[in-house]
Parts: C-alpha cells; sequence; structure tokens
C-alpha cells in the first residue's frame, strides 16, 4: 500500500524526494454505542484497513488534494487563504476541515501542501473512514509542520472539524480510536473524562468477522443529531431531579428511580438505551478482563437489541445480519456496530464456523433483501504511523 500511494503521488504531482507515506487505521466498535456524546463508555478498536497518504510541503499558500479511491478522480485545490471555501466541497471538506481547526488552536501552517490519498475501508461502511481520513490529516500536518500535538489532540482536533466544518454533531469515540489504537487492543474509553485503559483482545480460537449490509441510502446525519438531541433534552430533564453531568453517570437503578423526570415516552426509551448501554459495556469489560467470552458476546447480543429495539437504529438489513448470525452455534456475539441505519455488523465468531457463518447469513441476507452482504475478518492493528 505504502508503494501504491506513492506511486500515485508520483504520477499525479511528479517524482518528488521529499514525499513521504503514511497511514491511519479505522475503527470497528466492539460494544458501547450511542453512549460517547452520553458521557458513557465506548469499546472500540482500530483496524489494520485503514487510509494512506502521500504528502509534502509545498512553498506557496495552497492545498492539492488527490484521492485514488474514485474513478475519473481529479485534483482538488484549496488555500490557506480561504480554508472556509472548502466547506461543503465533497470528500475534501474532511482534510481542509483539519487544517481549519489546527488554525483555530493557533497552529496555522505558513505554506500548502500536496496530498494524495488512497483508502482501503469499504466505502460508507461505518468503520470510520471520514474519522480516518481526519487523524491522517492531522497527523501529517503535525509532521510536516512540527505542531506540538499529542494524539489525543489529534483526536480532539479531528471531531473537532467534523462538528464545526462538516456538521455532524459526531461524539469523540472514532478519532480517539484510530488516534489512540494499539495492535492487539481495544481502548475502553470514559468519553466523561477521557480516561482509558488498553484491554488485550486474545480471541482464542475465534476471529472478528464485520458483515458490511452494503446498503446504499444511510439516513446518518439527521438521525444521529435526532438522537443525540433526544438525549441532550432527556438528560436537562432529569438534572431537575439528580445531579449528573451526562447519562453516563446514572447507574440502572438510579435510571429507573428517576426516569418519571423526562416527559417523553420515545425521549424516556432513547435515554433508557444510554444508560443501559453504558452499564452493559462495563460489565463487558469486566466479562472479558474475567477471560468469560461467552458472557462478552451475550452483551454484544443485547446491545444490538436494544439499538434495535429502543434506540431505533438499526434497520431490516443490520436486524437480518445480526439475527442471522445469533442462530449459529459458533457465533459468541453479533450487533451492529458504529451509528447504525447501514452499515455494518461486529461478530466474534469461532474459527470453525466462519464459512457456515458466511454461507448461511449470506445466503438469507440475499433472499431477505435483495442484494449481498460482504464478509471481512479483520485484525485490530495500531494507530497512525509514518509508513
Ligand atoms: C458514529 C459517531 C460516534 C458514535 C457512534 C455511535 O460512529 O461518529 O461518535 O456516536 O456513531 O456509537
Amino acid at each position: 500500500m505504502k508503494q501504491k500511494v506513492l506511486e500515485g503521488f508520483e504520477k499525479v504531482f511528479g517524482k518528488n524526494d521529499d514525499v513521504k507515506a503514511y497511514f491511519a487505521p479505522g475503527r470497528v466498535n466492539l460494544i458501547g454505542e450511542h453512549t460517547d456524546y452520553n458521557g458513557g463508555h465506548v469499546f472500540p478498536c482500530a483496524l489494520t484497513i485503514g487510509t494512506y497518504g502521500a504528502a509534502v510541503q509545498r512553498n506557496d499558500r495552497k492545498i492539492r488534494l488527490f484521492s485514488m479511491n474514485f474513478e475519473n478522480s481529479k485534483v482538488e485545490e484549496a488555500s490557506l487563504d480561504n480554508l472556509d471555501g472548502a466547506r461543503g466541497a465533497g470528500w475534501i471538506a474532511y482534510p481542509v476541515g483539519v487544517v481549519w481547526a489546527f488554525a483555530q488552536r493557533g497552529f496555522k501552517p505558513e505554506t500548502g501542501f500536496d496530498l494524495v490519498i488512497y483508502g482501503n475501508i469499504p466505502n460508507g461502511s461505518g468503520l470510520s473512514s471520514s474519522a480516518s481520513l481526519e487523524v491522517l490529516t492531522g497527523f501529517i500536518l503535525r509532521d510536516l509542520y512540527g505542531f506540538d500535538v499529542t494524539n489525543q489532540d489529534l483526536a480532539l482536533i479531528g471531531q473537532y472539524s467534523e462538528n464545526n466544518f462538516n456538521g455532524c454533531n459526531c461524539g469523540i469515540m472514532d478519532q480517539f480510536a484510530v488516534a489512540m489504537g494499539k495492535e492487539s487492543n481495544a481502548i475502553f474509553l470514559d468519553t466523561a473524562d477521557l480516561s482509558f485503559d488498553y484491554a488485550p483482545i486474545a480471541l482464542k480460537g475465534c476471529k472478528i468477522v464485520i458483515a458490511n449490509t452494503n446498503k446504499k441510502h444511510k439516513l446518518t446525519d439527521s438521525a444521529y443529531n435526532e438522537r443525540r438531541s433526544a438525549c441532550e433534552k432527556a438528560l436537562s430533564e432529569l438534572q431537575q431531579v439528580v445531579d449528573i453531568k451526562g447519562l453516563g453517570d446514572l447507574s440502572i437503578e438510579e435510571f429507573e428511580a428517576h426516569k418519571d423526570a423526562i416527559k417523553d415516552d420515545d425521549r424516556r426509551i432513547k435515554a433508557k438505551h444510554a444508560v443501559y448501554e453504558n452499564q452493559r459495556t462495563i460489565e463487558a469489560v469486566d466479562a472479558l478482563k474475567a477471560g468469560d467470552l461467552e458472557k462478552f458476546g451475550k452483551l454484544m447480543n443485547a446491545s444490538h437489541v436494544s439499538l434495535r429495539d429502543d434506540y431505533d437504529v438499526t434497520g431490516v438489513e443490520l436486524d437480518t445480519l445480526a439475527e442471522e448470525a445469533w442462530k449459529i452455534p459458533g457465533v459468541i456475539g453479533s450487533r451492529m456496530t458504529g451509528g447504525g441505519f447501514g452499515g455494518c455488523t461486529v461478530s466474534i465468531v469461532k474459527d470453525e464456523a466462519i464459512d457456515e457463518f458466511k454461507e448461511k447469513v449470506g445466503k438469507a441476507y440475499r433472499e431477505k433483501i435483495g442484494y449481498d452482504a460482504t464478509f471481512y475478518i479483520v485484525e485490530i492493528g495500531g494507530g497512525p504511523t509514518v509508513l
């Protein structure tokens, strides 16, 4: 891949001895969904698939960008003197947004850069191709201009740019998982204060299998922002009766004792998911640490049920993949991962059941949905790096 992106660079921008190649991963979340904007816990890990970049500094104020992922791709241009001009300009709004977010923090490059990217995260799969591109850009800016920022800052800058330049009100999970990834480990992150622990994932005799719904039209942004507002409103109602900063501060017992403060049924049920899912995530990580993979898997399944029935972010495609997976004895656990409404499920599957999993789930999916799902066996990788 390093070679591929360097060759891509040479083809588009010509030979340059100073070009360097970089990589930032994608992520999958094992459990803890729609908790990261509620001050709850998440448990994602970085993947070995992600976004590759080849970049070099220029000596004028231009930013030139090229993606090897699209057919008929062309060189796109932005300027350090008019970063706002790239708002809404398709994929380049992600890297340029990150330059803008650095500038907001006082990190202003004097000169621009040329960047070619190539990603091998399946498009629209919910494995965080946008967070991967954001963190990749931040990592490259730090390397090219010597900006004094930590990897955790790269996550926060990426999220800031996505919230304020790209208009998606996402939480911190994706950028954090990408920027702080560690090989063979998942990250147990408390989004209330960003404290975290790495947890080794040694899946003896099992693999992590991703199943992609390949659903074309996702409603993510508007529905996502709606869910987030419902939780925020429920929080402000609960704050009238209990002293909390986020829904993640509540135990299940406390939520049940105070839930009547939430005046609307739909909001109450959304808040319920946030509280229960947070507790489930804590319990799941404890189970994993105790070597109880079976329990971890059952909690993954319960997470999907809550996202389906209470939070209402799954849809027939994700439900079919998860429900068909549950029927197979060698499946330890299976659930939707990421924002929902399409994208992927994540499953922990015994080695000997993987073929059966792909065949049976694939067949049932095709029969019910009318087109194919795609399956990938993934590995947990590290954070961003110079190649
Ligand atoms: C998307 C967002 C994350 C998180 C998940 C749901 O991936 O970018 O911040 O909220 O959805 O858990």
